[in-house]
C-alpha cells in the first residue's frame, strides 16, 4: 500500500513543473525537536497559553522559563534530517520552488532551500521590546531571564505567538504560491492551525494536487488531500527520491 503510493508520488512529482511545499512540526522531529500536538507533543506537556502573546507580556520570565529556554537549546544544536534534505534535493531539481513552513527553525534554509517562507516568523532571532534592536538567538546568553538588551528591555523570539497577526507579505505570497503550484506537498502537519491549514484548501481550488506526508491521518485526509503517505517524513522523501531516480 504504502510502495504503491510512494511510486505514485514519485510518478506525479516527476510530471509536476511546479511543486510547493507546506510543512510543520513533524518534518523536524527526526531533527530531535517534538512536535506541539500527539505523542510527546509538546502540549501534552505544557499549557498552550504559553504560546499566547498576552501571557508573554503579562510575565515574560515565566514563559521564558517554561517555552523559550527549552526551544532555544532543543533548537540550537538541531541538524537537518532527510526529510529537510529530501526537499532540498527537490529544489535542486528543478521541481520545488517555494516551502510555506510554520516551523521556526530555520532548519529547510540549513539544508539549502532558498525560497522558504517562515509563516510563523523565525527563532533565530531576538528583538528588544523596548529599542527593537535585534540578536542573534544563539548569541544571546541565559544567565539572565528573561534575557536583555543592552538597552535593558526585555528580548522576545521574532517568531508569531498566538493572538498575533501573521506578517501581511507571508500571507499573500502563500496564497499567491499555493494558487499557482500543480502539487502541493503537505509534510508533518496536524493541519488545524489556520491561516496555515487554509492553504492546501487554496491549492486543491486551483486545480493542484495535494500530497499528504505524516505519520496519521489529518483533517485534510480523505477531503482536501488526494492521498497520504504514512511514515516519518525523513524515510518517505528518501523511498520517493529513490523512487524518482529509477524513473529518469
Ligand atoms: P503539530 O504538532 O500540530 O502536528 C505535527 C504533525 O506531524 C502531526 O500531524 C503528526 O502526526 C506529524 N508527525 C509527527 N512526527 C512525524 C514524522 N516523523 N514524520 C511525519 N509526520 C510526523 O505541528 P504543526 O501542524 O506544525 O504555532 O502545528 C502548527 C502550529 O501549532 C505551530 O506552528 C505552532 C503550534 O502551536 C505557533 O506557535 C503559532
Ligand atoms: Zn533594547
Amino acid at each position: 500500500m504504502t510502495d504503491d503510493l510512494i511510486r505514485k508520488a514519485a510518478k506525479d512529482l516527476a510530471a509536476a513543473k511546479s511543486v510547493a511545499a507546506l510543512t510543520g512540526a513533524g518534518i523536524s522531529v527526526e531533527s530531535g525537536i517534538p512536535p506541539f500536538r500527539g505523542r510527546g507533543g509538546i502540549w501534552e506537556k505544557i499549557d498552550p497559553s504559553y504560546a499566547d502573546i498576552d501571557r508573554f507580556m503579562r510575565n515574560p520570565a515565566d514563559v521564558w522559563n517554561v517555552l523559550i529556554k527549552e526551544m532555544k537549546e532543543i533548537i540550537d544544536k538541531a541538524k537537518p534530517n532527510d526529510g529537510h534534505k529530501g526537499l532540498a534535493k527537490l529544489e535542486e531539481l528543478g521541481k520545488l520552488n517555494t516551502i510555506i513552513t510554520q516551523n521556526v527553525d530555520g532548519l529547510h534554509q540549513m539544508a539549502g532551500n532558498t525560497d522558504v517562507i517562515e509563516f510563523h516568523g523565525t527563532f533565530a532571532w531576538q528583538r528588544c521590546l523596548d529599542c527593537d534592536e535585534r540578536c542573534e538567538t544563539s548569541k544571546v546568553e541565559l544567565t539572565e531571564i528573561p534575557p536583555r538588551c543592552k538597552c535593558g528591555g526585555i528580548y522576545r523570539p521574532e517568531v508569531i505567538f498566538f493572538g498575533e497577526m501573521i506578517p501581511y507579505k507571508a500571507l499573500l505570497r502563500s496564497k499567491e504560491i499555493a494558487s499557482s503550484c500543480d502539487i502541493m506537498l503537505v509534510i508533518g502537519t496536524s493541519a488545524t492551525v489556520h491561516p496555515a491549514a487554509m492553504m492546501p484548501g487554496v491549492a486543491k481550488e486551483n486545480g493542484a494536487k495535494i500530497i499528504e506526508i505524516n505519520l496519521d491521518e489529518t483533517p485534510l485526509t480523505g477531503h482536501i488531500s488526494d492521498y497520504l503517505v504514512k511514515g516519518k517524513a525523513g524515510q518517505v522523501m528518501n523511498a520517493i527520491l529513490a523512487e524518482m531516480e529509477s524513473l529518469a
